[in-house]
């Protein structure tokens, strides 16, 4: 389905608000996924002369301080629809001052930056599952364009599993994992239809974690990989202009 920005939920300011204040309790391990994504730019991107980071969808700006808390001088650009979601993000964001704030939507992205803008690295987190399968592959194109030669692109992101027989399962263990949060936060239950509430949201539109691999090396970026997944929560991507190397030891 697609869905221009200003027909989503994003567009609500109490449900904007309430996602960033609850986030760390609905995102299944959130803080395992940001040492994942801390030790991939560690081990891949900061040795090498990373200079600058574009995070599409970036609400308060956590994924991007993640970033900035390994290296300060990176320069960042934060992309959102939504103008109080960048609120939050200059806010969340205040000790940086070379921070550049865009309000966009995905689908208007590459007009919104000059003809010549390029990154060496491009973030995504839990933002493109909003995104019908065509829209997502139309970003994954804009987002290879917009890298340069050698740059990443790294999305934090719900996906479905490749095959439906796991679904149920993995919505399951997501709502286990909050209900065990919850007890030990003594947080009275409040989040406990969060699963079945966002398996039902039509604004979640999770597509299979192995067609997106598929949509990145179409897009035309190597060393496509996942290098986080348990059950809907995955961290992965692939870098542009990098050789396809597919492994296949038996
Ligand atoms: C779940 S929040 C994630 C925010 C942040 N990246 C994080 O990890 O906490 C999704 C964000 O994506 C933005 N977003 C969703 N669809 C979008 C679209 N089509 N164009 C631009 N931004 C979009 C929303 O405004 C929201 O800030």
């Amino acid at each position: 389905m697609t869905k221009a920005f200003d027909q989503t939920q994003w567009t609500n300011a109490a449900f904007s608000k309430g996602y960033l204040e609850s986030a760390d309790h609905i995102i299944q391990e959130r803080s395992e996924l940001f040492r994942m994504f801390r030790s991939f730019y560690r081990k891949f991107i900061g040795t090498t002369t990373c200079a600058s980071f574009c995070d599409l969808g970036c609400g308060d700006g956590i994924l991007g301080k993640q970033l900035l808390e390994e290296n300060a001088s990176l320069h960042a650009t934060l992309v959102d629809g939504s103008a109080k979601m960048l609120d939050a993000a200059k806010e969340r964001l205040k000790q940086y001052p070379a921070c550049q704030f865009i309000q966009a939507s995905f689908t208007s992205l590459k007009s919104s930056f000059p003809e010549d803008a390029r990154f060496d690295l491009i973030i995504s987190g839990f933002a493109i599952h909003h995104l019908s399968l065509p829209e997502k592959a139309a970003l994954f194109q804009t987002a290879h364009d917009l890298l340069k030669e050698g740059g990443w692109f790294l999305n934090m992101d719900t996906t479905s599993p490749d095959d439906p027989f796991f679904t149920d399962w993995y919505y399951e263990n997501w709502q286990s994992w909050v209900d065990i949060r919850d007890r030990d936060f003594g947080l009275g239950g409040e989040f406990r239809e969060i699963s079945s509430q966002a398996r039902s949201n039509p604004d979640n539109q999770l597509s299979p974690l192995g067609v997106q691999l598929e949509l990145l090396r179409a897009a035309g970026f190597g060393r496509v990989d996942c290098h986080y997944k348990n059950g809907l929560f995955s961290i992965f991507g692939g870098q542009r202009g990098a050789a396809h190397h597919l492994s296949c030891s038996r």
